[in-house]
């Protein structure tokens, strides 16, 4: 098993963000985490990278091994795209950073833009920067917080078939978050249903269609609708 959560729990104050969640992701696998806003998918990301402490529960891995990409990343604009590589792998004190920083450019086809400054970047060449900082340790485990959110339809197929060669080729298990539930059948090997910080659902997400009982055939998000809705949330 790649990484493993068991029994999370997070308050904050008398709010409960995560109830006893946990998961499992493999060696080259893709899970997704989809759930109503406030879920607690970005607090479950959080914990899993190592950044935030939960209440209770454990964890299979250290941080160090795990690769993050926040939604709100912490890159810097007036630097160039190659600038940043080399100060996030400086941080993370990798070896040989400068090597890194070559090969994350050519792994994320960054190596043509590598001297222009980050903010005048499309958002779909940030987003593979933000990627790429969360792979410079190469990492056995990435997590995605909302990777595609500002990307359009062309940007969005070139992150997901980025990340899926992660997967298959390089053998990362990679748990990403999405509202885009499509993207998450499309492209998930296993989804995780968190509602309200418990977990209502893990499984294909073939399975998840079935869970839900109605006749009624529609779409992906239909059904992950009415299974929240069947469910009380
Ligand atoms: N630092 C914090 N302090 C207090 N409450 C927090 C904090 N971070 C998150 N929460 C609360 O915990 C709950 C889960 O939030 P979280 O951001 O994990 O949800 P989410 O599933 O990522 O939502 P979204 O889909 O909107 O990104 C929410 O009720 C949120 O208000
Ligand atoms: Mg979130």
């Amino acid at each position: 098993m790649s990484t493993e959560a068991r029994g999370v729990t997070k308050r904050f104050g008398e709010r409960i963000a995560l109830r006893d969640v946990s998961l499992s992701v493999a060696e080259g696998e893709l899970l997704a985490i989809i759930g109503p806003n406030g879920a607690g998918k970005t607090t479950l990301l959080s914990i899993l990278a190592g950044i935030l402490e939960p209440d209770a529960g454990e964890l299979s891995r250290p941080m160090r091994e795990i690769g993050w990409v926040p939604q709100q990343p912490a890159v810097y604009g007036k630097l160039s795209v190659r600038e940043n590589l080399l100060l996030f792998a400086r941080l993370e004190r990798v070896a040989d950073p400068a090597a890194v920083v070559e090969r994350m450019l050519a792994q994320t086809g960054l190596a043509d833009r590598a001297d222009d400054e980050l903010g005048t970047l499309s958002g779909g060449n940030r987003q593979r920067v933000n990627i790429a900082v969360g792979l410079l340790a190469d990492p056995p485990v990435l997590l995605l917080d909302e990777p595609s959110s500002s990307l359009d339809p062309r940007q969005r197929e070139r992150l997901w078939r980025f990340v899926d060669g992660l997967a298959r080729e390089n053998r990362t298990a990679v748990v990403f978050t999405t509202h885009n539930v499509a993207e998450a059948e499309r492209w998930a090997d296993r989804v995780l249903v968190l509602a309200d910080g418990e977990v209502v659902f893990t499984g294909t997400p073939a399975e998840l269609r079935t869970a839900e009982h109605h006749e009624e055939r529609t779409d992906f998000e239909g059904a992950f609708v009415r299974f929240l809705r069947e469910r009380g949330h």
